[in-house]
């Protein structure tokens, strides 16, 4: 099926190089021979290949006259193929109309195979992890999640999970790195930031032996060569010395000298850095306050106005109390919502409801 002119096993070198003929205007006609598939909305063409039994979702950017070929293995194959079938933008969005601005109370890996590929912009959530918390009972699979979530993902969406480590006999488990390490070496998302979420107004737990945690990881996956939208600007932090003249040292440059020292206004604001601040005691809501383990509604806030298009789609598989969609709903985002405990499902479904907007008009 993935025969490429006559290349059926072709080497990476082979490869690139088809990609490349494929991927120049007047070879246009080749694609089907070349088992690629070409999206004309997309910014670069993005072609799937067969190489040694493994598929490659292969961008393709002309860079003054010069063909660059990025290409990210694709572990789960299911990914390659339903790409490969034509599953358009379009035939998506009819199928999603079902889930859209809903929870419902269904496994989230079983539930996400039931969307097409490529349909959503952004994933926001907090796994359960460790068995710290009991959930009802419910686990969860995080390898079969970040395969679906990869599936579908468009190409240049974002996945953002909230997740720390269970701290058992003075080790971390390492979960929260595994689980990095698994979904960008084994399924193929990429690593685009690793922020660091700093809970204030949580005294935290005390132990005699152990340093008081007062963070938890938020690795920022992305799918393809580049964020399909960023909007950094909603997200900016006011200068400690904003509206002030200043003089400072140049910037260390990669090959050890300095640049000039420099004098200039400084301004209002700044670009956050990696390390993003949140109040914990700031949702003040009775029905959130009934799950055991919330994130505060900031963050999916933030990440979704970074992150998702105006008319985008945001999915959170873990829903809990509804705080991703609750962000959703205040940003006018469409959400999609899982959560496998039914008295959490009936919890975030009664929250999105009291959230006062008027919203999706
Ligand atoms: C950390 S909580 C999410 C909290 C959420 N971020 C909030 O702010 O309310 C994780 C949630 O995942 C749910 N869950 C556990 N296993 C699941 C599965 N396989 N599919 C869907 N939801 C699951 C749990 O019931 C729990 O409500």
């Amino acid at each position: 099926m993935f025969s490429n002119h006559g290349l059926s096993d072709p080497t990476a070198e082979q490869a690139k190089l088809l990609i490349i003929a494929a991927a120049s205007e007047t070879c246009k006609k080749l694609l089907p021979a070349a088992n690629a598939i070409f999206y004309p909305e997309a910014p670069r063409w993005i072609l799937i290949v067969k190489i040694h039994n493994s598929y490659y979702n292969c961008a393709v950017k002309e860079h003054s006259s010069k063909m660059e070929v990025q290409m990210l293995k694709v572990v789960n194959t299911s990914v390659a193929i339903d790409t490969f079938a034509g599953t358009t933008r379009n035939q998506s969005k009819d199928c999603l109309k079902k889930w859209l601005n809903t929870v419902q109370c269904l496994d989230c890996v079983e539930a996400m195979k039931q969307l097409p590929s490529n349909c959503v912009d952004l994933v926001v959530t907090s796994p359960p992890y460790d068995g710290i918390r009991k959930y009802n009972g419910f686990q969860c699979d995080l390898h079969a999640t970040g395969e679906e979530i990869l599936r579908i993902l468009k190409d240049g969406g974002i996945a953002v999970m909230v997740i720390q480590d269970q701290t058992k006999n003075f080790a971390k488990t390492l979960t929260s790195f595994r689980t990095i390490i698994d979904w960008c070496d084994n399924i193929g998302l990429r690593l685009f930031e690793t922020v660091i979420y700093r809970k204030h107004g949580t005294e935290g737990a005390w132990w005699k032996y152990r340093f008081r945690v007062d963070h938890e990881y938020m690795p920022i996956f992305l799918k393809g060569a580049r964020p399909q939208y960023f909007n950094k600007e909603p997200l900016k932090i006011l200068s400690k010395h904003g509206g002030k003249v200043m003089t400072g040292s140049g910037n260390r440059r990669t090959d050890g000298k300095t640049t000039k020292t420099v004098t200039r206004k400084i301004n209002k604001k700044k670009c956050r850095g990696t390390v993003w601040n949140y109040l914990m005691a700031g949702d003040k809501n009775k029905l959130k306050r009934k799950h055991p383990a919330v994130f505060p509604d900031k963050i999916p806030y933030d990440i979704i106005q970074c992150f998702c298009p105006p008319d985008g789609i945001v999915l959170d598989p873990f829903m809990g109390s509804g705080s991703t969609a609750v962000a959703s709903k205040i940003l006018k985002r469409n959400y999609i919502g899982f959560e496998i405990s039914q008295e959490y499902c009936n919890l975030s479904t009664e929250r999105i409801k009291e959230t006062q907007m008027s919203l999706f008009d």
